[in-house]
Formats: C-alpha cells, sequence, structure tokens
C-alpha cells in the first residue's frame, strides 16, 4: 500500500502518507487484491459524527479504467452508510472521477471550519487546485434513503 500511494503523491495526486499513519489508520482501508497483488486502496477517515473523507484512493497505473476505483469508492461510501454519517467528501484533482460516481463539487469553504483549517495549514493555501466533491448520504444505512 505504502509503494501505490508513494507513486501516486509523486504524481502529486495523494498526500503522502507515513509508514507509521498507515499502520495507525490501516482499518481505514479497503484495498484491491488480484493475482498480482494489491492494486488499489481507499480509505474512510471519520472527521466527525455525521461528516467523513474519502483519503488515499490509489488504483494501479496498469488497473485503471475497469472499474476499480468506482468500486474502492462505493465500499467507502457503503461503509458510511452504515454507519450512519450523513455526508462524505474528498479534496481532489481528479473531479470527473467523483463526479461520475455521484459526488458533486461544493466551495471548499462550505465544508466544516475543522476540514477547512487543515487546508488552511496547507503550503498551497490558499493556491491549491483541489476542488472538494461531497455525497450526501442522508445519514441513512442503504435501503433506506
Ligand atoms: C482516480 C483513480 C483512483 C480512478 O481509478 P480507476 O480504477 O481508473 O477508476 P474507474 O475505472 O472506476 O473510472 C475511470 C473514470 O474516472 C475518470 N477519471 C479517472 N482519472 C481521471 C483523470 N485523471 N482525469 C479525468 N477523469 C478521470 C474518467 O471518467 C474515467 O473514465 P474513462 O476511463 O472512461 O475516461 C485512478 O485514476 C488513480 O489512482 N489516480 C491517481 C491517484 C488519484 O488521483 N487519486 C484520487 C485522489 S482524490
Amino acid at each position: 500500500m505504502k509503494e501505490l500511494l508513494d507513486r501516486a503523491v509523486t504524481n502529486g495526486n495523494v498526500l503522502p502518507r507515513e509508514l507509521n499513519e498507515l499502520y495507525e489508520n490501516v482499518r481505514d482501508f479497503y484495498v484491491y487484491v488480484d493475482e498480482r497483488g494489491l492494486g488499489g486502496c481507499v480509505a474512510l477517515h471519520i472527521d466527525m459524527i455525521d461528516l467523513a473523507e474519502v483519503r488515499s484512493l490509489v488504483v494501479h497505473e496498469d488497473l485503471r479504467a475497469q472499474g476499480i476505483g468506482a468500486q474502492l469508492l462505493d465500499a467507502v461510501v457503503q461503509e458510511a452508510r452504515n454507519l450512519e454519517i450523513g455526508r462524505v467528501y474528498a479534496l481532489t484533482r481528479v473531479e470527473p472521477f467523483f463526479l461520475r460516481n455521484g459526488f458533486r463539487i461544493v466551495d471548499k469553504q462550505e465544508l466544516p471550519y475543522k476540514v477547512y483549517k487543515d487546508c488552511m495549514r496547507c503550503h498551497l493555501f490558499p493556491g491549491c487546485d483541489e476542488v472538494a466533491v461531497v455525497k450526501d448520504l442522508n445519514g441513512k444505512a442503504e435501503g433506506n434513503t
């Protein structure tokens, strides 16, 4: 997972994750595995009672455009639904992927201060080109929405 994430970090699309941070948060992750090994990962990080972030979403370069990213995203959205979390979000440069999967673009400042203050600490602030995307889940388990 670390190798996969590190390659995506080089391309500037995901935030670096230290190995100890991955161990500490390993329960946040879903992975895609096939006969060649680990081909994708994603994390659901709970920020607040009603808000969670989609983090560290990466699919191996050789496996892209086959729906694996969508499956991984669906897994974390489903977990958020099961936990009755009302909204999931991501900060991303690949908003077309998220739009295709039911997210919508919002102004970053619409996200709670807790999220936004992390942006203010970033060296790219305020010129960052990441887009905030959200998916509203109504805080209900699947089938109740
Ligand atoms: C974004 C990512 C996870 C998508 O994984 P995937 O398995 O290819 O996703 P899917 O097959 O479910 O969907 C592919 C669709 O997503 C969209 N998409 C994916 N990457 C895109 C990009 N860089 N720019 C625009 N659209 C993109 C396209 O609509 C694409 O459909 P197409 O192949 O018909 O054009 C993968 O491209 C990746 O790992 N990128 C590098 C890391 C990254 O940017 N992660 C997101 C961090 S928020």
